[in-house]
């Protein structure tokens, strides 16, 4: 038996977001998002669902709280829905909304809890999408305005920020593929709007500095991992593309003030330009804290000419999936934080979301969900792995708190260590909710 004991000052949290687990959509001035309009477009959404009601957390939160006392984590990630704070998405701000998350701060606070904020986990305001959504520069601004309100209002009770969660999910997935909210497939205006994006997490992070807020501020990009199905040139340069668009694409222009020229040279292939104006690139370049890492999945990956964006075509060599068929790639997890560390030097690093689907209902009062125990386990040994390859691991939030609304999967992909029942909105602790709680409290594990 292995015994793998993790880091003593290794923070342990879960994460979540607004649109998939407060439901409350009208409620206290809200305004419209772009995931209201998207899932009530019939035919998109898994079985017709929305996030109309989703675990209803606006109004459980407390009960909410209780759980995550009791299994004992030092950080909540949690999102706020933009159009609470601005219902338009700019103008006067919405002291409800404001309100409420005051009220959910003070009471994770009272609770020994450390919240940790994201400013944009996909929930858009409506009326900014009308005027162009994320490939408008006014958004930017607008993003800009909304992050120092918040600021303003909560600097110094919240200490961990988030500017934006994975932004190839906003452009690439969301504006190309078309996959989620506004689903939109235009190459051009998802090339444009990650451009954006990483102007709008700069200017955030300059009303930050300027503001001079006590805390510590990042942003949350994708990571996957892919490793190349041989040894070939044309394998290996096809998974650097696949990867490049998670992490160099996103991470470069950060770190190091500029994009990617292997990335570059791609997109000018096809035509594509990035809207770069007189000052981008240094608001891009500025010192953060922290990076937030979600890793999921990996899977390997070969040359084939034409294939998806980047002539990359991901090969199925048979690796067990979770039940929303991503594959289990513990390794990719390990790897991608070494090329991290290796890459961009010793930033530190927070595991913004790891997790894994399945679908294991209530029996008898219980959940067992072994696979997801299993999973966790092997993803925290990657973890480990990594931290004694020094790579600087300030903590781990689980994804997810609560079963929630999965996006255009719906209700029906469960990724939470609480399994909600979505008809009575009754909570039950999963059997990993109680081995996570073990794993915080020992700091180890045993395989
Ligand atoms: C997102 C979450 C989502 C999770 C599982 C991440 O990409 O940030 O909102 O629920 O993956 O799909």
């Amino acid at each position: 038996m292995a015994v793998i004991k993790f880091s003593k000052d290794i923070e342990w949290g879960t994460a979540t977001a607004a649109y998939q687990i407060e439901g409350a959509v009208d409620k206290d001035g809200r305004g419209l998002s772009i995931w209201d309009t998207y899932s009530h477009t019939p035919g998109i959404i898994r079985n017709g669902d929305n996030g109309d009601i989703a675990c209803d957390s606006y109004h459980r939160y407390e009960e909410d709280i209780q759980l995550m006392k009791e299994l004992g984590i030092d950080i909540y990630r949690f999102s706020v829905s933009w159009p609470r704070i601005f219902p338009l998405g700019k103008g006067e701000p919405n002291r409800k909304g404001l309100e409420f998350y005051h009220r959910f701060v003070d009471t994770l606070l009272e609770n020994g809890i450390e919240p940790m904020c994201t400013l944009y986990h996909w929930d858009l305001p409506q009326s900014m999408q009308d005027i162009g959504g994320w490939g408008n520069r006014e958004v930017v601004d607008a993003f800009a305005n909304y992050a120092r309100v918040m600021f303003e209002e909560f600097g110094g009770k919240i200490k961990k920020w988030i500017t934006i969660n994975e932004p190839w999910c906003v452009s690439f997935l969301s504006n190309y593929e078309g996959k989620h909210a506004p689903g939109n497939t235009n190459l051009q205006l998802a090339t444009t709007i990650s451009h954006h994006l990483l102007l709008a997490h700069g200017k955030a992070v300059s009303q930050f500095r300027d503001l001079g807020i006590e805390g510590e501020i990042g942003y949350a990009p994708n990571g996957e991992w892919l490793e190349p199905f041989s040894v070939q040139k044309e394998d290996i340069d096809a998974c650097n593309r696949g990867m490049g668009i998670f992490i160099e694409w996103f991470f470069d222009p950060v770190f190091k003030g500029k994009y990617p020229d292997f990335m570059l040279d791609w997109f000018r292939k096809k035509g594509i330009t990035l809207p770069i104006e007189e000052n981008d690139m240094e608001t891009i370049h500025q010192p953060i804290d922290f990076v937030g890492i979600n890793y999921y999945s990996g899977s390997v990956g070969r040359y084939k000419k034409d294939e998806g964006l980047l002539d990359v075509e991901k090969v199925d060599i048979g690796y067990t999936k979770t039940d929303i068929g991503w594959n289990i790639y513990p390794e990719g997890f390990y790897k991608l934080l070494t090329k991290i560390k290796n890459q961009y030097g010793n930033i530190p690093i927070y595991i913004t979301e790891n997790g894994a689907c399945y679908n294991d209902d209530v029996k008898n009062g219980r959940v067992q969900d072994d696979n997801r125990i299993n999973y966790l386990k092997q993803h925290l040994t990657s973890l480990q792995r990594s931290i004694d390859s020094g790579v600087n691991i300030k903590g781990y939030l689980a994804w997810s708190l609560l079963d929630n609304f999965e996006w255009t999967e719906g209700y029906a992909m469960r990724f939470g260590l609480i399994h909600v029942n979505f008809n009575t909105l009754e909570r039950t602790r999963k059997d990993s909710f109680y081995w996570y709680k073990k794993v915080i409290k020992n700091g180890w594990i045993s395989m």
